[in-house]
């Protein structure tokens, strides 16, 4: 992870956030391109990852938040089903071969998630 060298983004309270519940998606620039971003709760952390699938550069809900599987063990691509660990990001089966999702830099504190934008991803409302 980059050093945090920005100032942190508000994303959405933290009681947003509900166990494996639908994600907080926001929109970033990555490498100046539009894109999405989620952020969302698993095993009462954290988890936050670029929009973006292993296989097919495209975005992974189901439907607008909807990231995991049925049995919500699984962040599961809705396109052709790569399957990601959702603590790392690490392909855990189907198309994705041996690389890892893109995390964000995410943290909460005082009932508030925050994001902390790298150099290669930025806030979409940022230059
Ligand atoms: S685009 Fe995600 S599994 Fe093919």
């Amino acid at each position: 992870m980059d050093e945090r060298t920005e100032p942190a983004v508000a994303l959405c309270p933290s009681a947003e956030l509900v166990e494996k519940g639908i994600a907080h998606v926001f929109e970033v620039l990555h490498f100046r391109e539009p894109a999405r971003a989620f952020v969302l709760r698993f095993d009462g952390r954290l988890v936050a990852y670029l929009n973006r699938c292993l296989h097919v550069p495209t975005e992974m809900d189901w439907q607008y938040g909807e990231f995991l599987d049925s049995g919500k063990e699984f962040i599961l691509c809705s396109t052709h089903g790569a399957a990601y660990e959702p603590q790392t990001g690490r392909c855990a089966g189907g198309p994705c071969g041996r690389g890892k999702l893109t995390a964000m830099d995410v943290e909460e504190r005082g009932g508030q998630v925050y994001w902390y934008p790298s150099r290669d991803t930025r806030p979409a409302f940022a230059d």
